[in-house]
C-alpha cells in the first residue's frame, strides 16, 4: 500500500450503520487513508452491511462479485466486510467469497485498523467476531471479549467534518450519538439480537460531553441512537441511576446550544410518562417519536415476542398525544409475517389509520436464520399475498401521508437545511455529463432540502449558503412524500463546508443509501 492509501466505504441499513461507518472512517482517515468513490481501484474496500432481511444481504454479494475482477488485477487490495452480515453469516461469507480478506462484527469495529495491518503483513484472512452465530469449532484470529466495548464511540474524531462532507451524516450541522448499543429484545424475526449482542448503556456523562463537543463544533441536531433507545438506563459504580427521561434531561439543559435533539428507535413497551414529560417540558427536543407497531392484530405481535398488545400501543399513543399534540409519530410494519391472516392485515391497516404516521416504513416479512420465527413458524404467506399487502399499506399510508400534510399547507415551519436535492444533484450530473462544469453550489438559487423538527422532508429554493442553517418556510404545496416550501426567513448564517463541496468530492457513500 501507499503511504496515503485509498478507502472506498459504503454503508447500507440503519443509523447505527451510518454511525459506525463515521467511526471507522475517522479512524482510518486518521492513520492516513484518503477516501475514493472507485471501488474498483480503492486500495481498501470496506462495506458496511445491514443482515435484517434477505435483500439487504444480496447486495453485498454483488458488490462482492464486482470486486472478483479487480482483485486479480490489483491482488494488494483488502476487502473488509463489517457489520451485521460478518457477524450472521461469519465463515460462510469468507468460504463463499474468496475477495473477502476481513470480517469484523458491529461489536468488534475498534479493532478494524489492527486488522488492516495483520492482512497487510500476513496476507492471510483477519476475523474479529462475537461469535454468538458462529460455528465455534472454528478458531478465532482474534479473541474478541468485548473489553472495550466504548473504544469506538471514545475515539470519535470530532474535526472529521472540516475532513469529509457528506449531506447526511458527515455534514457538520448533524450528527448521530450511540446511547445504547445490542438489544435484549429478541423480537422473534429479528437477527439484531445476535448480531449487535446484548443490550448494554453508555455513561451518561460520556454521552453529555460527546454531545457538548460536538454542538461547539457546529452541529445543530443530534440524534440519540439505540436499538431501542427508550430503554436507556445506566447504575453507575456508587449505585446512581440515570433513566432515559433524566439523560434527555441532561442532554438538553446542559447543552443549550444544541438547537435540536431527537433519538431513535423507541420500543413501545418501555416509554414512561417520565420520559414523555421531558420530551412535552424541553422545548430543543423534538416532538417526533419513531415508534414501531409492527403489526396491527394481537395474536400476531404475540408471534412475534413484541411484549406488548394493540391496546397498550394504542394507550402508549393517546398518551403522547394527550401531552404534545403537534407530535409526529413514525412507525415500522412487518407484512405477511407466518400466519398472518387477511383479518391481521385489516387489523394492521386499522392501527395505521389510527396512528396516523407522518411516514411509516413497510417491509415483507424476510425469515433470517438464528432467530426463533426461522427455526419454529413456517414462511406460509405466498411472495404475492406479502407483495399484495405491502401496496395496499404502502396506498394506505400515502393517503394518510396526503391528508398530514394538507393540514400543513399554509403554515410556518422551522427547517434545518440539510443539503442540494435530489433534483439539484441530478442537474449537476447531467450537466457534468455534458461537459459543462456549472457548480451548484455556486449558483445564486438552487433546489434545497431540508427536515423540520417533526421529520417531515421540506423543499424550498434558496441560496446553497443556506445549508446547514435553520431557516423558516410557508408551506405551499405537497406531495404524499414531501412539502414544498417558500423561504421566509433565515437566522444569522453559519457558512457551511458543505457548500463549498461538489457531489462528487463528497466521499463515495451512495446518497440513495443515506437517503434511505
Ligand atoms: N429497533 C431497531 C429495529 C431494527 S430492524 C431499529 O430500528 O434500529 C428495523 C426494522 O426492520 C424493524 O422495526 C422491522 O420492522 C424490520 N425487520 C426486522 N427484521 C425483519 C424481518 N426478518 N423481516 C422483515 N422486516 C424486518
Ligand atoms: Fe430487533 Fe425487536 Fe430488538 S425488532 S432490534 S429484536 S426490539
Amino acid at each position: 500500500m501507499t503511504a496515503n492509501p485509498s478507502i472506498y466505504l459504503e454503508t447500507m441499513g440503519c443509523q447505527m450503520n451510518a454511525l459506525d461507518s463515521e467511526l471507522v472512517m475517522g479512524s482510518l482517515l486518521a492513520q492516513g487513508f484518503r477516501l475514493t468513490d472507485d471501488l474498483l481501484s480503492a486500495q481498501l474496500v470496506v462495506i458496511n452491511t445491514c443482515s435484517v432481511r434477505q435483500h439487504a444481504e444480496d447486495k453485498v454479494y454483488s458488490r462482492l462479485g464486482q470486486l472478483r475482477g479487480s482483485k486479480k488485477k490489483n491482488p494488494d487490495q483488502i476487502v473488509a466486510v463489517i457489520g451485521c452480515m460478518a457477524e450472521r453469516d461469519g465463515d460462510n461469507l469468507l468460504a463463499k467469497s474468496p475477495v473477502v480478506d476481513i470480517l469484523c462484527g458491529p461489536t468488534d469495529l475498534h479493532r478494524l485498523p489492527a486488522l488492516i495491518n495483520d492482512v497487510r503483513t500476513t496476507r492471510a484472512p483477519a476475523v474479529a467476531l462475537s461469535g454468538k452465530l458462529r460455528d465455534r469449532s472454528t478458531p478465532r484470529h482474534h479473541d474478541a471479549e468485548h473489553e472495550d466495548l466504548e473504544a469506538l464511540d471514545r475515539g470519535r474524531w470530532f474535526g472529521l467534518s472540516d475532513h469529509v462532507a457528506t449531506p447526511k451524516v458527515f455534514g457538520r450541522h448533524q450528527a448521530y450519538v450511540r446511547i445504547t448499543r445490542g438489544c435484549n429484545k429478541y423480537c422473534s424475526f429479528c437477527v439484531v439480537p445476535f448480531t449487535r449482542g446484548p443490550e448494554s448503556h453508555r455513561p451518561p456523562d460520556q454521552i453529555v460531553e460527546e454531545v457538548r463537543r460536538l454542538a461547539s463544533g457546529g452541529v445543530l441536531e443530534v440524534t440519540l441512537l439505540g436499538q431501542t433507545v427508550n430503554h436507556y438506563h445506566y447504575i453507575d459504580d456508587a449505585g446512581r441511576e440515570t433513566t432515559f427521561a433524566e439523560l434527555l434531561r441532561r442532554v438538553h439543559d446542559e447543552v443549550p446550544e444544541l438547537q435540536r435533539l431527537r433519538f431513535v428507535t423507541s420500543f413501545p413497551r418501555d416509554f414512561t410518562d417520565d420520559a414523555l414529560k421531558a420530551m412535552a417540558e424541553s422545548p430543543r427536543i423534538c416532538r417526533y417519536l419513531h415508534i414501531p407497531a409492527q403489526s396491527g392484530s394481537d395474536d400476531v405481535l404475540k408471534r412475534m415476542n413484541r411484549g406488548y398488545t394493540v391496546a397498550q400501543y394504542d394507550s402508549l399513543i393517546e398518551r403522547a398525544r394527550a401531552l404534545m399534540p403537534d407530535i409526529a409519530l413514525s412507525g415500522d410494519m412487518i407484512v405477511g409475517f407466518p400466519g398472518e391472516t387477511e383479518d391481521d392485515f385489516a387489523a394492521s391497516l386499522d392501527l395505521l389509520r389510527r396512528a396516523r404516521y407522518k411516514n411509516c416504513f413497510i417491509f415483507k416479512y424476510s425469515p433470517r436464520p438464528g432467530t426463533t420465527a426461522f427455526g419454529r413458524l413456517e414462511d406460509d404467506v405466498p411472495d404475492e399475498v406479502k407483495r399484495r399487502r405491502n401496496n395496499d399499506m404502502l396506498a394506505v399510508q400515502a393517503e394518510i401521508n396526503v391528508a398530514n400534510h394538507r393540514g400543513m399547507l399554509e403554515q410556518l415551519v422551522e427547517v434545518l437545511v440539510e443539503g442540494p436535492s435530489k433534483r439539484t444533484l441530478k442537474m449537476q450530473e447531467s450537466e457534468q455529463d455534458r461537459g459543462s462544469e456549472v457548480d451548484w453550489s455556486a449558483k445564486e438559487s438552487a433546489q434545497l432540502v431540508g427536515r423540520t423538527r417533526g421529520d417531515q422532508i421540506v423543499l424550498l429554493d434558496g441560496p446553497p449558503e443556506l445549508i446547514g442553517n435553520l431557516v423558516h418556510a410557508r408551506i405551499y404545496a405537497c406531495t404524499p412524500y414531501t412539502l414544498h416550501g417558500r423561504l421566509e426567513s433565515t437566522g444569522p448564517l453559519v457558512t457551511s463546508s458543505l457548500c463549498h463541496t461538489t457531489p462528487a468530492a463528497a466521499g463515495n457513500i451512495p446518497l440513495a443509501v443515506l437517503q434511505a
